[in-house]
């Protein structure tokens, strides 16, 4: 069967690693930017370098014309979807004494809005309900929903814990339909999110200290775990959290 992957956010970070690691094992590769127009077309050339197959795809996924737009275009660019990575996401910095209506909004239409209106287009298609051929999601979390994250990360947190609670009763309610939906828990990782945070040594030092294994994550140790929950090797499992996270925080 060919296996054809949309990312959301696929541009950079953990999207970006997964698509080229996806397109290295032979899935064909739809990635979602929403502003990163460059970076996407780098990441489709260097999966086209090795023989893959894949587009870019602009699209907000806090617009939901623009989330059926991008899973149309999809399809008709590569044929139907198969398995869906929802990796767009922002983080929100700020005590809840700071909060502000916008903000929260912004942050929930991306993080969790945005996403579960992505499982409803795949769900739409990969479901038997609805005469597809069944298909895994990766829906990625956060660690910081585990704890309420680190200080000023409540909002992030909430919006994570959000991610993590539909993905349990989405992957109920289509398990019986072909469909696995799990979610991806990365502890603190090194991308275009985090880099200008942890360029500052005592931030850095404080955060590995409160990692059992003392350093954070890169892109490439998310995306594999990412793409073994996609495989048929995951066929059991689905409704699960996988924290890829160095232990979680030391407390
Ligand atoms: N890095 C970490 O430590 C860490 C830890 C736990 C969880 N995560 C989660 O991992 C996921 C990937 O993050 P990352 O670390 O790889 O950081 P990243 O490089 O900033 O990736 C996030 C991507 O999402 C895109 N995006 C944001 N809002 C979007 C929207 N409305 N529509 C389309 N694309 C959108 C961003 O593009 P634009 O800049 O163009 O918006 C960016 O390319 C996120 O869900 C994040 O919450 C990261």
């Amino acid at each position: 069967m060919t296996k054809v992957l949309l990312i959301t956010g696929g541009a950079s970070g953990i999207g970006a690693e997964t698509a080229r690691r996806a397109g290295a094992r032979g899935y064909k590769v739809a990635i979602n930017y929403r502003s990163r127009d460059s970076q996407a077309r780098a990441v489709v050339a260097d999966i086209e370098a090795k023989g893959g197959r894949a587009i870019a795809l602009p699209g907000d996924m806090a617009r939901e014309a623009d989330i059926v737009r991008l899973f149309e275009e999809t399809e008709r660019a590569l044929g139907p979807i198969t398995h869906l990575v929802n990796s767009a996401g922002i983080s929100a910095r700020a005590r809840v004494d700071e909060y502000d209506a916008a903000m929260l909004a912004n942050l929930l239409a991306t993080n969790v809005t945005g996403l579960m209106l992505c499982c409803r287009e795949a769900a739409r298609r990969m479901s038997t309900r609805h005469g597809g051929k069944g298909g895994a999601i990766v829906n990625v979390s956060s660690m910081a929903a585990t704890l309420g994250g680190r200080p000023g990360s409540s909002a992030y947190a909430a919006s994570k814990g959000a991610v993590d609670a539909f993905t349990k009763g989405f992957a109920r309610e289509v398990a019986a339909e072909g469909i696995r939906v799990n979610s991806m828990r990365p502890g603190m990782v090194l991308t275009e999110m985090t880099e200008a945070r942890l360029k500052e040594q005592a931030f850095r030092s404080h955060i590995e200290t409160s990692i059992p294994m003392r350093r954070v994550g890169q892109s490439h140790e998310i995306a594999d775990a990412i793409l073994w929950l996609l495989s048929d090797e995951a066929s059991f499992i689905t409704g699960a959290m996988l924290d890829a996270a160095g232990g979680g925080y030391t407390i």
